[in-house]
Parts: structure tokens; sequence; C-alpha cells
């Protein structure tokens, strides 16, 4: 990556340097969007960059890998930290501020007491297997909206539940943040661009592909008609199923907005998957039909509500 700096991008470590960031787009009046991140930047976060500068004036990208979301045994201490490089490959997309705060800027008092609680939404899908995963998120979510107080923020459609619960926690907390939700970026062969595909080894990269391409038949059956649960995720298992070197969490389908499961499926319902890629866990998802809205569209944020 040959991309240079812009002299405008800042670096924000601490409260302090944030706050004075932010007071001078405020001064500025500029409207803030902001892209939280964990880092290890790829073309999935810059695509939601891209569609953040529709959004605002200014991209303000938060880098802090969040222990409180990652489970016993989970890949906290190997998760790839590399800010130099996320600051400029965000710095080429024309990001104004980088916000990489330490875990004890984030959590001064250490881990917090008081959490965001995700309720039922929280309990399926990837909730089952990760216990306190989303309260994690959730909690460090709502912690990026009141230190950087966005306008907006954007979140990837690939985390179906992530996104799914922040846009719950928004309208029930009436958090003045418009959560925006950005499709999926995938590779050509349509592995979903995530962080994580830096653990695979060439062939776990290989077998990884069979999440995609099971999500697409079962897309191709249901618009030759098909709409029953069963048939749509057996495709989806079956493809699964043909690799040795995966192993299968879940196939469900749900409503993208409430995760509620369906039975049957309709235009936009989400069919969902989960599973490890030798010891890697890969999560993808498909809306099925060609041109499904993204989750959460059908109902306002607050902020909508407020208009
Ligand atoms: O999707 C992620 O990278 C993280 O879950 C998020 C939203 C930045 C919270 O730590």
């Amino acid at each position: 990556m040959t991309a240079t700096r812009p002299a405008e991008v800042a670096i924000a470590r601490t409260r302090e340097e944030l706050s004075a960031e932010l007071d001078g787009l405020a001064r500025a009046g500029a409207s803030v969007a902001l892209v939280p991140t964990m880092g290890a930047l790829h073309e999935g976060h810059l695509s939601l960059v891209d569609r953040a500068h529709t959004l605002a004036d200014a991209v303000v990208v938060s880098i802090f890998v969040n222990p409180l979301q990652f489970g016993l045994g989970e890949d906290l201490s190997r998760y790839p930290r590399e800010l130099s490089r996320d600051v400029e490959l965000a710095a080429s997309r024309g990001v104004r501020l980088v916000f990489a705060p330490g875990d004890g800027d984030m959590y001064p008092e250490g881990a917090p007491i008081v959490r965001v609680k995700p309720g039922p939404m929280g309990e399926g899908l990837c909730g089952r297997f990760r216990p306190g995963h989303f309260e994690g998120v959730l909690t460090v979510v709502a912690k990026l909206f009141g230190l950087v107080r966005p306008q907006v923020a954007v979140f990837g459609r690939k985390d179906l539940q992530q996104a799914a619960l922040v846009r719950r926690m928004e309208r029930d907390l009436d958090l003045g943040v418009r959560v925006d939700v950005a499709p999926t970026v995938r590779e050509e062969d349509g592995l979903a661009l995530s962080s994580r595909n830096a653990y695979l080894s060439p062939d776990e990269r290989r077998h990884a592909r069979a999440f995609h391409r099971g999500l697409v038949r079962a897309d191709e059956a249901f618009q030759g008609g098909e709409t029953g649960r069963r048939a749509l995720t057996s495709l989806v298992e079956s493809e699964i199923r043909d690799h040795a070197g995966l192993e299968l969490q879940y196939v469900e389908l749900v409503d993208p907005e409430t995760l509620v499961p369906l039975e049957t499926a309709g235009r936009g319902s989400a069919l969902a998957v989960a599973g490890f890629s030798g010891a890697t866990r890969l999560i993808d998802n498909v809306l099925l039909g060609a041109d499904a809205p993204d989750p959460g569209v059908g109902r306002p944020t607050s902020v909508e509500r407020a208009r």
C-alpha cells in the first residue's frame, strides 16, 4: 500500500485529545460520522468509511480491540494490531480523525460495572456460542457514541446480529445517533471480508468459500420459489458438510431486524451462518432476494423518529 497520509488526519489516543479534535470539528460546524472498528482495517471497513463520507462532513474511525467482547479462549491476545498501517489506510480514504484509545482511556475505572444487556435478541445466533459477547459490544458502542457524539454511525451487515442489536439499543435508549448498516464486501470468490481471514491457511481459506457458496445456493432456491426454512438451511448445511476442514455452528433463517426465527422466508429475510474453518470462526449472511433492503431500514432510529 503506497497511500500517503494527508496532513489533515489526526490521531487521538486519549479522551482529552479526542475532545480537542471534536471541539475543532464542532467549531467548523462539521457533522460527524463514526465508523467503529477493532482495527486490522480491510476493504470492508474502508467501504464503511466511503459510505460515512456520504452521510456527514467528517469521518471519525475508532480503533479499539475491546476486551469486554472476547470470551475465554477467544483470540483477544492474538487479534491483529496494526495501528500505523490502519492510520495510513484510513487517511488514504479521507478519514479526518482516528480515535485509538488504550484500555485505560476507554475503561479508566477498570471493567465497567454498569453494562448494556442485549436481552433476548442477543441470545440466539452467535449469542448462543459467545456468552457475554454482545453485552461487551453494546457497552463499548454506547461508550463510543457518548465519547464521539456522532450524528451517524456506520456498521457492516456481515455482523447481522451486532447491527440489529445496535439499532435496537439506539432506539430503546434514545442515544440520538442515526445507525446506518452497509452491505457486506466480498473477495472475488465470495468470501466475506473479515479481519479474522488473516488467520486462515491457504487450505482453510479455500474451504471457507463454502459458507458463501451455501448461502448463494439457498438464495437461488429462494428466488426459484423455495421458502421453507428446512429446505433453505439444508442447502447451506450440505455445502459445508462436503468440506472436512469446516465445522458448522448454525444456519438460521431470521427476520434481519428483530432476529426472530422464521419458518417461511420472505423477500429480505436473513439466512445467517456461522462456523469454523480450522480454528478460525467465520460468520456470513444473505438477505434473500436480489434487491432486499438492509436490515433495520423498515424502522426508524430515535433520530429519524424525532424528525
Ligand atoms: O464490529 C466490530 O469491529 C466491533 O464489534 C465493534 C463494533 C467495533 C465494537 O467493538
